[in-house]
């Protein structure tokens, strides 16, 4: 399998074979740092260079190029949301062509996925989407890798989406969970079901993999899934003004025990992170303040039960990163 030079732009942008083959290569890197085998993945990608473009904030994403690209050798530069030309001085096009000289590859988190297409179009060296409006492909490597880890296969794994699933998050996962050949569904009120175009466009690949995408506003939906799967119900770059709302429409779709339970004890909790599942943050106190909930789209029993398995999650995003950078260079 040779992915030299690819970008990572969706996960639609790969087949089910190079998908199940950067999982491989995942797992493979993963098992090498455990080992503390340092020297082998210094060599993987020794001398190069990466730019790593964020215009939203993180703690994963972030933390999991920068060590990835220590790991392998290579040195990365962050360009912050506000301290570079990008966008305000300079287009898209000219930051492109310009980083495309210096590095061998470039992150880009940020709003609009045709920023990012754009930014591909014109470096002349691969691109790797760290989450956009639209998708966020590089938490599909590390979620279906987990999955992998926890269930021993991905095909026929009933993933269930309950929330917003008209963001990143259940874009990318509908997509994936097509591509793989497993049961997707979006367990959430009819007004936040995925894109419809994409809908379609995934149903297509279905045909092919034998998966199954269902949408439901029904919380029986959840009955014998394996996963549980949810994300803010207000993601980065949405007015806050959308709270009331989102409260009032997603609250029935929380993951509390009761949901946990209606699906049996087979079941695992997943989130990309961050979570709002207590108070202990600005957002959580903020909302509590305003509207006396504790917990938003998980409780906290649920996040802090055995059935969790997010921080396995969060630690995969590392492993998946590296071989997304050490396949593509
Ligand atoms: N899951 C995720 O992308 O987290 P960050 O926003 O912290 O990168
Ligand atoms: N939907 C969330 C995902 C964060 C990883 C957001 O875009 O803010």
């Amino acid at each position: 399998m040779n992915l030299k030079g690819r970008s990572f732009l969706r996960i639609l942008d790969f087949t089910p074979e190079e998908l199940t083959y950067l999982l491989d290569f995942s797992a493979e890197l993963k098992a090498e740092k455990k080992a503390g085998k340092y020297e082998v993945q210094q060599k993987r990608c020794a001398g190069k260079n990466v730019a790593l473009i964020f215009e939203k904030t993180s703690t994963r994403t972030r933390c999991s190029f920068e060590a990835a690209a220590a790991d392998l050798g290579m040195h990365a530069v962050y360009l912050d949301p506000s301290g570079s030309q990008i966008g305000k001085k300079e287009s898209i096009a000219d930051t492109a062509r310009v980083l495309g000289r210096m590095f061998d590859g470039i992150e880009y988190r940020g709003f609009a996925q045709k920023t990012v297409e754009e930014l591909s179009a014109y470096a002349g060296v691969p691109v790797w989407n760290g989450l956009t409006d639209e998708s966020h492909p590089t938490q599909i490597l590390a979620d279906f890798l987990t999955i992998r880890e926890h269930f021993g296969r991905l095909k026929g794994i009933h993933l269930c989406y309950m929330g917003d699933a008209r963001f990143n998050m259940a874009n990318s996962l509908m997509a994936g969970c097509a591509l793989m050949g497993m049961k997707f569904t979006a367990c959430a009120p009819e007004k936040y079901f995925p894109n419809k175009e994409l809908i379609v466009q995934c149903q297509k690949i279905a045909e092919k993999t034998g998966a199954v995408l269902e949408f439901s506003s029904d919380l029986n939906a959840v009955r014998g899934a394996d996963v549980i799967y949810t994300d803010v119900w207000v993601s980065m770059g949405e007015p806050e003004a959308v709270w009331e709302e989102r409260i009032r429409d997603l609250l029935p779709y929380q993951v509390n025990a009761d949901v946990m339970k209606r699906a049996g004890p087979q079941c695992r909790f997943m989130h990309c992170l961050p979570a709002y599942h207590n108070t202990e943050t600005g957002v959580g106190k903020d909302i509590y303040a305003k509207f006396g909930l504790e917990a938003l789209e998980v409780t906290d029993e649920v996040f802090e039960s055995s059935q969790a398995i997010v921080f396995d999650e969060a630690e995969n995003r590392l492993h998946t990163i590296k071989a997304v950078m050490a396949a593509t260079l």
